[in-house]
């Protein structure tokens, strides 16, 4: 018996990407059963009175008390997952981060109104909160006995965090070495279980997938359908911001492409449910060492590309993208674009932002400099209304900022050298007037 439709009992299902086969809401699988693809969630469309739209009723719980209607992913709950009940929902709450406007990073990057929303300031300090409490809520629902992801350190942060608040043991699969110091920190103190894997983030994910399926643990990486519904409301809640006037563009940071196809599937759903007419074009930025995307974006998507990836940019240090398909998809939907950038070019973007006094981590930096380097190639024109992503908070990698603004030699251009002095008046006077005009 088919769980879908409107002549069925259920508001939520999942179907294979690939195959199309239909899974209930209820499982727990990490990929479909039959050909092995990637799993996406579908809802039926949310019986509106005929006074009432779906505009108004966002609206009317923005700042609500409730756990629900306080959360920014969970007061769009009817495109999220309808029927999860409050007792069940995993909330901090997260989301509802501002969209801001800083004239020194619109200027470094040629654009005259480029907006960032700034996902940095969600409670573990990135995006992850938003597919996160979507996916500790479902692994309460399908009653899993432990739950585990392999991460760049961000996931690992937020799923440490979520397990913790949900009662429920963490695993969690991090590349030795290679992990930002303040997304480690984090993850050992909200007590996860850590494991230091002697290989880089894709052997990490290999071994998570065999573990979760082996060990039967509910796997929370980005390929999990329910964090993808968590984080379309990155989109969702923009558009809200900007009064369901889409930008021209949405520019984001790609790493293992579960953001993007996120923002593809918010984009056609939003369309769809008649939020908004036209849909903005969105923008993959990935580092210039880590770019598998990027290169199968140049060759029309003719085939996967896989790169040993390296890149300051740790987050996004991916070779081997596992939410591939369902990127291209939204690539092809919202008729977008894929480049890369070179860590000099996402080390600057950084600086301009942090100096802004926004502030992100250096993948977030990505997405500013890709705007930048799409501005100099001339397809999005300096008049276009675009939104960066700033993907994680500026204290995730503080060993990086110590070593740009302290430690290299010579310094890099814009490096805030701090000033060592003898502890009287005359020393502070010295450095005042060398620093006056
Ligand atoms: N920005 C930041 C700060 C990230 O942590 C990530 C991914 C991305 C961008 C890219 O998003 O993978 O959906 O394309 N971080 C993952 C992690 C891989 O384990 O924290 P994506």
């Amino acid at each position: 018996m088919s769980e879908r439709g409107p002549a069925g009992p259920a508001l939520s299902w999942q179907v294979c990407a690939r195959c199309g086969k239909e899974l209930p809401v209820s499982s727990p699988r990490s990929q479909c059963p039959a050909c092995g693809g990637l799993l996406e969630v579908e809802h039926r469309p949310p019986a509106l009175g005929p006074e009432t739209t779906l505009r108004e009723i966002f609206a009317a719980r923005r700042g609500g008390s409730g756990p629900l209607d306080a959360s920014g992913v969970w007061r769009f709950r009817e495109l999220v997952l309808p029927d999860a009940r409050e007792e069940d929902v995993v909330t901090y709450p997260e989301g509802n981060t501002p969209l801001l406007s800083r004239g020194a990073v619109s200027r470094w990057a040629g654009i005259e109104s480029l907006l960032l929303k700034h996902e940095g300031m969600n409670p573990t300090g990135s995006f992850k909160d938003r597919g996160m409490t979507v996916g500790m809520t479902q692994a309460r629902r399908v009653g899993a006995r432990a739950v585990a992801c392999a991460s760049t350190g961000n996931t690992s942060a937020s799923l440490a965090a979520y397990a913790s608040t949900a009662g429920l043991p963490a695993l969690v699969f991090v590349p030795a070495g290679q992990v930002a110091l303040g997304k480690l920190a984090q993850t050992l103190a909200y007590g996860a279980k850590t494991l230091l894997v002697r290989g880089d983030f894709d052997a990490c994910f290999a071994l998570v997938r065999e573990a979760a399926e082996k060990l039967n643990v509910y796997l929370l990486n980005s390929i999990n359908p329910f964090r993808i519904e968590g984080q379309k409301t990155i989109v969702l809640e923009t558009l809200e911001q900007l009064s369901f006037e889409p930008p021209d563009w949405i520019a984001l940071p790609a790493g293992n492409l579960g953001n993007t196809s996120a923002f593809g599937k918010a984009l056609r759903e939003a369309r769809e449910l008649g939020l908004i007419t036209r849909l903005p074009r969105l923008a993959c930025i990935q580092a210039e060492g880590a770019n598998p995307f990027a290169r199968a974006f140049r060759e029309g998507f003719t085939r996967p590309h896989r790169v040993k990836a390296e890149t300051v940019a740790t987050a996004i240090k991916i070779g081997d993208p596992a939410s591939l398909d369902r990127a291209i998809a939204a690539l092809r939907l919202t008729d977008g674009v894929v480049t890369d950038v070179t860590d000099e070019e996402i080390l600057e973007a950084k600086a301009v932002v942090d100096a802004s006094g926004a502030g992100c981590e250096p993948a977030s930096a990505a997405s500013v400099a890709g705007v930048r380097r799409l501005v100099a190639e001339g397809v999005i024109r300096p008049g276009q209304r675009v939104v960066a992503v700033l993907t994680g908070h500026i204290l995730k990698d503080p060993g990086l900022l110590l070593r740009y603004h302290q430690e290299t030699d010579p310094p890099p251009s814009r490096a805030n050298r701090p000033i060592e002095i003898d502890a009287n008046l005359s020393a502070v006077e010295e450095v005042l007037g060398a620093s006056r005009p």
